[in-house]
């Protein structure tokens, strides 16, 4: 049987997230939405992609959760985004609102499903979802690291001008102005980049690592990126249904790891069918801990406004 994979939210990162999804054939994919209209016809443009594409995978848009049910994996997009001169703190009690309505109805068609959040403030999100699910920690999950590590890569690949192919990246923390992307476990080809790339070059591209989503957004001004958090979101949900066990840097739910309990913060973690299997922990400088201690109390701000 297909798997299916429901993205609540039509706009930008959820139409381009079953773009990628379908054109991957990865799943049948419904895409939900309360605007009427426009999830039934950008799903019905995307199905008829499908012959050209050679790609067996149903595409539906919808106004309806009956349609979502039994879905393996829910990504929830839905949200406004941010605009010029926004953080995305400044959708906390928007989106916050936004993400109650879609979670009880989400979960109640699919109480088996994983569920990805995209949303912003990501962090906050994600807390709010797996509080309102009443899921197990494994079963919520963030998107943030792999948008995060994907821009820094991009970045280092250019740099060097090496394939994308050769860098690896590593980034902790929420996906905010606090990230952490860590020079010291990202490679190229094996080779720290700290030994390819002068130190005051490195921090200009950690900088521009953090500001990544702001710089994008700069440029539309009238919303944010979407191409780069959909295959983000995307490689997320291929390694779940693959059971890949695949290690990817994601907004988890923290029960102690790194010494930080009860919030959602990006860490390396292994996705599989079952979701989060593996929370993996490693060693970090004092100076490390420090940035991600700030970044996970940026998260605990956040958390205490919404109180969840
Ligand atoms: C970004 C937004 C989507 O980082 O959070 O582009």
């Amino acid at each position: 049987m297909r798997k299916k994979v429901t993205i609540v939210g039509s706009g930008n990162v959820g139409a381009t997230a079953a773009h990628w999804i379908a054109s991957k054939e990865l799943a049948d994919v419904v895409l939900i939405d309360i605007i009427e209209g426009v999830p039934q016809g950008k799903g019905l443009d995307l199905l008829e992609a499908m012959p050209i594409e050679k790609r067996d995978s149903y595409i539906i848009g919808t106004n309806d959760y009956a349609d979502t049910a039994n879905s393996d994996i829910v990504v929830i997009t839905a949200g406004i985004p941010r605009k010029p001169g926004m953080s995305r703190d400044d959708l906390l009690n928007t989106n916050h609102k936004i993400m109650k309505d879609v979670v009880s109805k989400a979960v109640q068609y699919s109480p088996n499903c994983i569920l990805i959040i995209v949303s912003n403030p990501l962090d906050a999100m994600a807390q709010a979802a797996y509080k309102m699910s009443g899921f197990p920690r494994e079963r919520v999950i963030g998107m943030a690291g792999v948008l995060d590590s994907a821009r820094f890569r991009a970045f280092i690949a250019d740099e060097l001008k090496v394939s994308v192919e050769n860098v690896t990246a590593f980034v902790l923390g929420g996906h905010g102005d606090t990230m952490v992307p860590l020079p010291r476990y990202s490679t190229v080809a094996g080779i720290p980049i700290t030994e390819l790339i002068a130190p005051e070059r490195l921090a200009q591209l950690v900088q521009r690592t953090r500001d990544g989503g702001a710089e994008i957004v700069k440029y539309l001004k009238t919303g944010s990126a979407y191409y780069a958090p959909s295959a983000a979101t995307t490689e997320m949900v291929e390694a779940i249904l693959k059971d890949k066990k695949k290690i990817l840097p994601c907004a988890v739910y923290l029960e102690g790891e790194y010494g930080i309990k009860g919030l959602f913060v990006g860490v390396p973690a292994k996705l599989g069918s079952k979701g989060i299997e593996q929370v993996i922990q490693i060693k970090l400088t004092s100076e490390e801990q420090a940035a991600l201690n700030k970044s996970a109390d940026a998260v605990k701000e956040l958390v205490g406004v919404i109180g969840v």
